[in-house]
């Protein structure tokens, strides 16, 4: 979700924005039926495959999949970042961004406090580390591991001191402040009432986000203590997830970065700097999301992971390779370079210095390269057999990538290894929808009744209004019906959302990617009656569905004698239906 920009204003934005007249500027429309179509932007074609539809206010490639509203073109195709396209299509709009200070709302309000306080507290440890009486051993620390006063304060590394309540007493002057402290996840509270500092006698490193804003911290201590590490937790403003440590500081640092590093630990990106290699960043102690990727290639179009040369640092590799496979094409390029056991990117370039640790950037291993290296050593290609595994290996990433020449060129080489005809290995692609994909009468047997209802729901929101009480769906539980029940209560408050808008509410959740392909399914009538008609059907045969399913689970625990009372009558109810 948007997170720091109401929702509202999105809305607003998305449906004072014309999506046809803003691509129209970069690419040139031609207008076919209803819809408008030109070569797509995205990838390299000769016959247009890339739509625009007014109505929907969506974009959508049948050739490479591309998708989106008007705000994910201008991400897409002007690089820019989420908050800097709404930017720009708020100048187009002539809306001014509402402030967070001045929002009513108050999940704004909340936010803005947690940002202020949180950066307060980034610079009160900046303060301790120069000032605490106890600081000279975390001075000492920082020395003993290389970095200069210059380093240290370039990432803003501070320490907090030993002791309890030290934060606590600087900032929680109100039950106000201890409020915005908890949520900021900078203290923690007792179970019998008061609370305590969550970091102490640590060395903090705070994490900053693309506008620079403190959102959390990662402590590290001083010792050999465990945890090693104390990361902030999740709170509204910070998520492990997307963040990446030390991109802020790279992007101020570099006026134009060309490709960025992406390496595990914090300390690790503090001595690439301390070492003058200024473009590294590192995930937050999780496996590299999506999400990060797309940050990432919105500003870059080269990423070079680097992993420990251990098995650990393999099976990582392995993880991050099928991670990025959705999100490689032609134009990016992602490679992997493995360090000597036992090293890391600190400990490598401490021993060897930037340039030969900028040599062994250039030697890494591309995705492409990695990937058939990592087949074929589970597949021995010198048999038919292992041949034929090798396909059955490939086969499933090798779906999941975009059409376009970079695919070709992944398949051509299965052919090689494999020596099977590119014509026979029969890799669909399930990213895209295919041309025309529904013939007239298919929809029932194409799409199950969840996706016909979200999908009609998404072309036509002013069906919501049919669907009766949403909340009878999130007793069956399960994520499909969750969405359901957030996009009717959503649709049936909001009945004017055009499909866009709707999308934009789901960005960077993993639904998001699941409603946006429902959004370019067409459906094959169009009369009100037909369309209402569909609707209440599939709504009625998803509700058996769910019953049934329901039914089943309930049958099961009774075989094994574990019903309470309450399970039975409802066994009994959904038995006795006239079904
Ligand atoms: P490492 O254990 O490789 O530490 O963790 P490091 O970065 O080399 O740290 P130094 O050199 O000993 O100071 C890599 C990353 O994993 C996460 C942190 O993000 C860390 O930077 N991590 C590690 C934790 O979150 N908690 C831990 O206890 C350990
Ligand atoms: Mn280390």
């Amino acid at each position: 979700m948007a997170g720091r920009i109401p929702q509202q204003f999105i809305d607003e934005l998305i449906s004072r924005t014309d999506i046809v007249e803003l691509i129209n500027e970069h690419v040139p429309l031609k207008k076919a039926g209803r819809e408008f179509t030109a070569c797509c932007p995205f990838h390299d074609e000769k016959t247009p495959s890339f739509t625009v539809s007014p109505t929907k206010q969506f974009f959508h490639c049948f050739g490479c999949g591309a998708h989106g509203t008007a705000l994910g073109f201008l991400m897409d195709y002007e690089h820019l970042d989420f908050v800097e396209s709404v930017h720009d299509l708020a100048v187009r709009a002539n809306l001014p961004v509402p402030v967070e200070t001045t929002t009513s709302a108050g999940h704004q309000q909340d936010s803005s406090k947690l940002y202020t306080i949180l950066g307060e507290a980034a610079t009160w440890f900046c303060q301790q580390l120069r000032q605490h009486t106890d600081a000279q051993h975390a001075v000492d620390y920082l020395k003993k591991r290389g970095l200069s006063g210059e380093t240290a304060a370039a990432f803003g590394v501070g320490f907090a001191p030993p002791g309890w309540d030290n934060l606590l007493r600087a900032f929680g002057s109100s039950a106000e402040q201890i409020e915005h402290l908890l949520k900021a996840g900078l203290i923690i509270e007792k179970e019998h009432g008061g609370s305590y500092d969550r970091f102490r006698n640590r060395i903090m490193f705070p994490i900053h986000d693309t506008r620079g804003r403190v959102i959390g911290f990662g402590g590290r201590v001083l010792g050999d203590d465990t945890p090693k590490y104390l990361n902030s937790p999740e709170t509204p403003v910070f998520h492990k997830g997307r963040e990446l440590y030390g991109l802020h500081e790279a992007r101020k640092t570099v006026r134009k970065l060309e490709r960025i590093v992406v390496v595990e630990g914090y300390m690790d990106v503090i001595s690439l700097a301390q070492h003058k290699l200024y473009y590294a960043v590192a995930t937050l102690g999780t496996a590299t999301t999506a999400e990060h990727l797309k940050r990432l290639f919105r500003i870059v179009p080269e990423l070079v992971f680097c992993f420990d040369g251990d098995r650990a640092g393999r099976e990582a590799a392995v993880r991050a390779m099928e991670n990025a496979i959705p999100e490689m094409r032609e134009g990016r390029q992602i490679s992997f370079m493995f360090l000597p056991e036992g090293e890391d990117p600190d400990s490598q370039i401490q021993a060897e210095g930037r340039g030969n640790f900028e040599a062994r950037i250039a030697d890494s291993v591309t995705l492409s390269q990695f990937f058939f290296d990592h087949l074929t050593a589970q597949a021995d290609i010198a048999t038919m057999e292992g041949r034929a595994r090798l396909v059955e290996l490939a086969r499933p990433h090798l779906q999941r990538l975009r059409r376009g020449i970079f695919r070709e060129m992944m398949l051509t080489r299965l052919g090689e290894l494999s020596q099977v005809k590119l014509a026979q290995l029969s890799v669909g692609n399930k990213t895209t929808t295919k041309k025309q994909p529904y013939g007239k009468n298919r929809v029932k047997s194409a799409l199950s009744p969840l996706r016909l209802v979200v999908a009609l729901l998404l072309q036509y929101p002013g069906l919501a209004v049919l669907a009766g009480e949403p909340q009878r769906f999130r007793h069956f539980g399960g994520t499909g019906a969750n969405l359901l029940v957030q996009l009717l209560e959503l649709l049936q408050t909001n009945p004017e959302l055009k499909t866009g808008a709707v999308l934009e509410r789901w960005r960077d959740q993993e639904e998001g990617s699941y409603l946006a392909k429902l959004a370019q399914w067409k459906p094959p009538f169009e009369d009100t009656d037909r369309l209402e008609a569909e609707f209440s059907g599939a709504l009625v045969r998803l509700e058996q569905q769910l019953k049934n399913r329901r039914a089943e689970e309930l049958l099961h625990k009774a075989q094994a004698g574990l019903l309470s009372t309450k399970e039975k009558d409802e066994l009994q109810q959904l038995l006795n239906r006239d079904n």
